[in-house]
C-alpha cells in the first residue's frame, strides 16, 4: 500500500482520502497541503499493539515523535494507549502541552542541555535514554540535588550496521550515539549508575537505523543485547529485565519497495527473545520498541498544484509545483524516492499503469537544481493546472521542514469519515517575520 487505506477514486475521476475529495480539499485548505489520513495511523498502532501481544512478555510501544509531531498527534498517539518518544526540548514541550501524560515519555536525545535535564526531571518524565557519561553525571546529581527518583534507560551503540541509508545508520560502531559496546564503555555506563542511588536502570536501549527493510538485524540485536545482560550480571551482579529496540521498520515509497510487515518483525523479534533468552539463561520482563514512520508515513500524502511544465528537448520534461525541498527536504538529504500520481485524473481512462508514458521530473519553486522531488517518474501527460500527490509523506517531511526561500509552512489537514480539519494552521507571510526584530534598537 502506498497511498493511505482509505484512498479510492470518485466518480470525477479525483482521488479520495478519508471520505474526501483531494480537490475539494485544496479549494478549502490551498497546496501545498500535507493531509493526514487517521485510519491508517489508528489502523497502524493497532496492527503493533495486535502483533506485539505474547503471553510471556510485555511490550511497550512508543511513537517516536520525530517522525511527525504536533498537538494533535500528541493526543491521537495518547488515545491510542501509546508511549512517545521524545528527543529535545521542544519535542517534550510540544506533548506536554497537549495533555500528554508524562509518565509515558522517553525522553531520548545525544546532547541533552543541562536546562533539558532540569526541564525533563520538573516535568517529570516516565523515562530518560541516557545517552553518553555527561548526561549520566548530571541527571545522577541533579536527582540528588533534588531528592528525586528517576528511571533511565541507557543507550547503547551495539555496532550493529542496518541495512540502509547511511545517513540513517544509528547503530555502527562509529555512530555518535550511545555507549559503545566495545572497549567495555557500555559495561562502565552500567557500573556508573549504582553511583547514583537516585537512578533506577530499568533497561538498555539502541536504535540501530531507520526506514530497514532487512529485519533481520533485529534479531542479531537481541542477541547482542541479551548476551550483554549476561554479561552485567556476571561481572557486576547488576540485573537488568527490560530491552528497547528502537523503531526503524521501513515502509513503501515506490511500488518497487518491498517492506517488511508489523506481522513479520513481531515474529522475528519474539523467536529471537525466545531463542537468546534460553541461550544466554537471562529472563526478560518487558520489550519496547519505538517506531516512527511505520505508523506515520504511509498515513500522509502531500498534495501540490502544477505550475509551469517545461520541456527541455531531448533532455528532461519538468513538473513544477508549488512546494518542494521547504516540505520534504528527504530526496536530497539521502535521495530518498518517492511516487506520485495526478490527483484530478486518478479515474481516467488515461490514468492505469500503462498510460504512465511520459517521463517527467518532479521539481519544486525553490532556488536549488537538487530542488526535486521525484527525478525520473513516468505520468500521463501533465498540464498546468492539474494536481500531484506525492505519496508516503507521512514521516519526517513537516518535522523537516523549514521556510527556505521565505516559504510559508505548508498546512496539515487530517481527514476521517469525510470529514476534514487542520492539525497545522499553514503559516502566512506575517509568521515569516514574527521573530525578527530591527537593525539597531533605537
Ligand atoms: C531513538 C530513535 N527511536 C526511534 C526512531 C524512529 O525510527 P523510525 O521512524 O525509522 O521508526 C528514531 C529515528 O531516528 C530514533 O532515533
Amino acid at each position: 500500500m502506498i497511498l493511505p487505506i482509505t484512498s479510492e477514486n470518485n466518480q470525477n475521476g479525483h482521488l479520495v482520502i478519508g471520505g474526501n475529495d483531494v480537490l475539494k480539499l485544496r479549494e478549502k485548505y490551498g497546496t501545498p497541503l500535507y493531509i493526514l489520513d487517521i485510519a491508517t495511523i489508528k489502523n497502524k498502532c493497532q496492527s503493533y499493539r495486535n502483533n506485539f501481544t505474547f503471553s510471556d512478555l510485555d511490550v511497550g510501544i512508543i511513537y517516536a515523535a520525530k517522525a511527525f509531531i504536533c498537538t494533535a498527534m500528541c493526543e491521537l498517539i495518547a488515545r491510542e494507549g501509546l508511549g512517545l518518544d521524545v528527543s529535545t526540548g521542544g519535542e517534550l514541550f510540544i506533548a506536554l502541552a497537549s495533555g500528554f501524560p508524562a509518565d509515558r515519555i522517553y525522553f531520548h536525545g545525544n546532547n541533552k542541555s543541562v536546562e533539558e535535564i532540569r526541564y525533563g526531571l520538573k516535568s517529570k518524565v516516565g523515562y530518560f535514554m541516557v545517552d553518553n557519561f555527561l548526561e549520566l553525571e548530571t541527571l545522577g546529581k541533579l536527582c540528588e540535588k533534588n531528592n528525586t527518583r528517576q528511571k533511565i534507560m541507557l543507550r547503547i551503540n551495539p555496532g550493529i550496521k542496518a541495512n540502509t541509508h547511511e545517513y540513517l545508520q544509528t547503530g555502527e560502531i562509529d555512530s555518535k550515539f550511545g555507549f559503545s559496546l566495545s572497549s567495555n564503555v557500555a559495561l562502565e555506563a552500567v557500573k556508573k549508575v549504582s553511583q547514583y542511588k537516585n537512578l533506577e536502570l530499568t533497561g538498555i536501549h539502541a536504535h540501530i537505523g531507520s526506514q530497514i527493510f532487512n529485519i533481520l538485524c533485529y534479531s542479531r540485536l537481541i542477541e547482542v543485547f541479551i548476551k550483554f545482560i549476561r554479561e552485567v550480571r556476571d561481572k557486576l551482579g547488576v540485573s537488568i529485565t527490560r530491552i528497547n529496540i528502537g523503531g526503524g521498520l521501513g515502509v513503501k515509497y515506490t511500488p518497487e519497495d518491498k517492506p517488511s510487515s508489523i506481522e513479520d518483525l513481531a515474529k522475528i523479534v519474539y523467536d529471537a527473545v525466545r531463542e537468546y533468552q534460553k541461550k544466554f539463561d537471562v529472563s526478560l520482563d518487558k520489550l519496547y520498541l519505538e517506531p516512527g514512520r511505520s505508523i506515520i508515513g504511509n498515513a500522509g500524502v502531500t498534495l501540490y498544484k502544477v505550475g509551469v511544465v517545461k520541456k527541455i528537448d531531448g533532455v528532461k520534461n519538468y513538473i513544477l509545483i508549488d512546494g518542494g525541498m521547504s516540505d520534504n527536504i528527504r530526496p536530497m538529504l539521502y535521495q530518498a524516492k518517492y511516487y506520485a500520481y495526478l490527483a484530478n485524473k486518478m479515474g481516467d481512462s488515461k490514468n492505469t499503469e500503462d498510460d504512465r508514458k511520459i517521463h517527467y521530473s518532479i521539481a519544486g519553486r525553490h532556488c536549488e537544481s537538487g530542488d526535486v522531488i521525484i527525478d525520473d517518474i513516468k505520468l500521463q501527460p501533465v498540464s498546468s493546472g492539474d494536481f500531484i500527490v506525492v505519496a508516503t509523506t507521512g514521516a519526517y517531511c513537516y518535522s523537516m521542514s523549514s521556510n527556505y526561500n521565505g516559504q510559508p509552512k505548508s498546512a496539515v489537514v487530517a481527514v476521517e469519515n469525510g470529514k476534514s480539519w487542520v492539525w497545522i494552521k499553514r503559516q502566512t507571510y506575517k509568521d515569516l517575520v514574527m521573530g525578527d526584530v530591527k537593525l539597531y534598537e533605537n
